[in-house]
């Protein structure tokens, strides 16, 4: 079995060996930008370059980004817990070109990793294809659709509208078209009954997106419209810990190894175990996907307070604690929290 570890790793040897500098995560903490509290997406630290403010140091990277979504135009707080794919924090795998390479190259080494270097079986991938949007004076995206046709039959790929298929990071911002890539997990009786097609982007656990591919070509003003970018650049970002239930032949983020050591560790405290109920699933689940959060917040410099970015990392903390104490009452004999 593949841990999180080597999956992360060859990951970034991947898009190494394609001419990338591997670079660190930003933290997860924005102090420099009014338009974000905390980094959502692993673009963030590159906004300046894709806007044309700055001149990148390479104009390939790759990466694996911490994120947290609990605040602004991507917030997944409410699910954490409630699904087996959710989560306040992340890490992002990337890839992105600065004016360098585009869609084919982004969507054949995409392929290549998946199925050659992770070795995923190619007929449970999806794809998704932007289909355009009157309101914006969009195009459907027929570079990325004949890019896909390379490599998938033509029933594994779906045209999307501008909320699932037009990436944004925030109201203002750089912004473009998008290709995500998703995988079917259920069961062949599962397939056999509703075709994987039928599942994507339908809100399933086991029918889920890994990887979104984004071809960021604008920039959205403040009045709404859309200003071409001085360049055509990628922006890639993978899901890991889904890729690592993936890999891992798991049903759930929270089975595989990056979880399962502090789930161990609540149910010790708590004296509960995590399969006892759905509520104690659920609970622990939030308290683990919430303390990784709040463990990361303060080591990358925001202690939770009573304002501001400090008030959404004291939320999360009350969350956790809310949970624990409704669901996971302390037990005769376990140790005291
Ligand atoms: N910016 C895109 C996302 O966050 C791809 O990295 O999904």
């Amino acid at each position: 079995m593949n841990t999180a570890k080597e999956i992360r790793q060859k990951f970034l040897d991947f898009f190494e060996s394609k001419g990338h500098t591997v670079v660190p995560s930003a933290p997860m903490v924005v102090k420099n930008d009014p338009t974000l509290m905390f980094t959502n997406a692993g673009m963030n630290q590159f906004k300046d370059i894709f806007l044309g403010n700055t001149t990148p140091k390479s104009k390939r990277a790759t990466d694996s980004q911490k994120c947290l979504r609990v605040s602004g135009k991507h917030n997944d707080l409410e699910a954490v817990g409630h699904d087996g794919r959710h989560h306040t924090m992340f890490e992002m795998l990337g890839n992105w070109s600065f004016g360098d390479y585009f869609k084919e190259e982004a969507i054949t080494w995409a392929w290549e990793l998946l199925t050659e270097v992770y070795k995923i079986d190619k007929t449970k991938l999806y794809a998704t294809v932007f289909e355009g949007s009157a309101e914006d004076g969009t195009q459907m995206d027929s570079e990325a659709l004949e890019a896909w046709k390379k490599h998938l039959p033509e029933d594994h790929i779906i045209m999307g509208n501008k909320h699932d298929n037009f990436w944004e990071m925030g109201d203002t911002g750089p912004c473009g078209p998008s290709s995500e890539i998703h995988i079917d997990l259920r069961s062949d009786e599962e397939i056999a009954k509703v075709p994987g097609r039928d599942m994507v982007n339908t809100d399933n656990d086991q029918v889920i997106e890994i990887w979104n591919l984004v071809f960021m070509q604008f920039n959205r003003k403040a009045d709404g419209s859309l200003e071409p970018l001085p360049a055509k650049n990628i922006d890639t970002g993978m899901g890991f810990e889904r890729l690592c239930m993936v890999l891992q032949g798991k049903t759930s983020n929270y089975d595989t190894d990056v979880f399962s050591g502090m789930i161990k560790q609540i149910e010790k405290l708590s004296g509960h175990s995590y399969h006892e109920n759905a509520k104690t699933e659920v609970a622990m689940r939030v308290i683990a996907d919430h303390i990784r959060a709040i463990a990361f917040s303060i080591a990358d410099g925001q202690l939770p307070s009573n304002v501001k970015a400090g008030y959404v990392i004291r939320r999360i903390l009350r969350r956790a604690v809310r949970y624990g104490y409704t669901f996971l009452p302390l037990l005769a004999g376990a140790p005291a929290y």
